[in-house]
């Protein structure tokens, strides 16, 4: 494998060579798209590397590039949602924006207590297994106060309007939203006891699922002997507002597989994407066997049949489907293998 090399054009050589691109750098033309059920697969050494890389030598914030410092898969935008990743460097803040898909992200590494991001006026503690949303049209921005990167990756609705996505940045002149909320506003304010709305209905806020309380909730699960022959033992992080999906458009899912577990095969129109958290297995999608290990991004295709084979570990997957816009239009199918 070539070195990740110290130029734009070398990171934009490394990068096309694990089918990703960066932001801020070429992204039309870098690699041919691969074709065929496992194709949408990314794996975290191009990831990882390419991101660290790109920390050093793109510039993000009010005085660099306005967007944000990532990588893509080259694939990825073939499909209606999907994942890509993102790198913040110590000391660095984002220029705060919004847009009208749904932003949600999964943390994969950041300095103790010292990472944040904020929106709707809280900033929330980004810590390695959280995940947090921010819904269409919220401001919001990434803070890294710690002295390490933080890492994490993004799943996007992407708005389901065709590649439009309307998108304000704050001015340059005062580019973050203040933080005014106390801290845990969210955590401390969504739970059983709530803020009287007068019979109004609860607008859908960011929220922050934190890693320990999917910890909790798979490890009980699964002691109670709760799985699902199609997914292992199975969670979905549930909207505080109608304990529903994730947002209205897409669910996040969490799932531990035990040691050399095999599910049942099933299919579905939806798509789904996953990050590997901890863990190695394989994935078998229609006759095409795809074996992914801690840190790789990978989707399934809308009717694909598929199921997992786990490795000789537990293995936990996070995973974003886009089931609940599908079920709303009225679309959703699904189809599964009997035993
Ligand atoms: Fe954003
Ligand atoms: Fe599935």
């Amino acid at each position: 494998m070539t070195d990740v090399g110290t130029t734009h054009e070398d990171l934009e050589r490394f990068l096309a060579e694990h089918h990703l691109v960066g932001a801020g750098l070429r992204r039309e033309g870098v690699a041919p798209l691969r074709e065929g059920n496992t194709s949408a697969y990314w794996d975290w050494e191009g990831i990882y590397r390419g991101l660290m890389r790109s920390g050093e030598i793109v510039t993000v914030g009010p005085n660099g590039m306005t967007g944000m410092r990532s990588v893509t898969g080259i694939e990825a935008r073939r499909f209606p949602i999907w994942m890509n990743a993102q790198i913040l460097m110590p000391g660095e803040r984002t220029q705060a924006h919004r847009n009208t898909r749904s932003e949600t992200r999964l943390v994969c590494q950041a300095p103790a207590a010292d990472a944040f991001f904020v929106c709707e006026y809280e900033a929330f503690p980004m810590e390695r297994g959280d995940v947090i949303i921010s819904p269409s049209w919220t401001y919001h921005d990434h803070w890294n106060e710690g002295d390490v990167p933080a890492l994490w990756v993004d799943g996007y609705d992407n708005g389901y309007c065709g590649g439009v996505n309307l998108n304000e940045r704050m001015p340059v002149e005062q580019p973050y939203q203040e933080v005014r909320k106390p801290a845990g506003y969210g955590r401390k304010t969504l739970g059983h006891a709530r803020a009287m709305r007068d019979g109004a209905p609860d607008p859908l806020p960011p929220v922050r699922y934190t890693w320990e309380e999917t910890r909790d909730a798979l490890a009980t699960l699964n002691q109670a002997g709760e799985r699902d022959p199609f997914e292992g033992v199975h969670l979905m992080l549930a909207s505080p507002v109608d304990n529903g999906p994730t947002l209205p458009t897409i669910a996040w899912h969490a799932q531990l597989l035990g040691a050399n577990e095999a599910t049942r095969g099933h299919r579905h129109n939806s798509t789904t994407f996953y990050f590997a958290f901890e863990g190695a297995g394989t994935i078998v999608i229609e006759d095409e066997r795809l074996d992914w290990k801690t840190g790789d991004i990978f989707a399934v295709p809308a009717w694909k049949w598929h199921h997992h084979e786990n490795g000789s570990g537990d293995s936990i997957l996070f995973s974003i489907d886009d089931w609940p816009a599908m079920t709303k239009l009225g679309f959703y199918q699904k189809e599964e293998q009997s035993a």
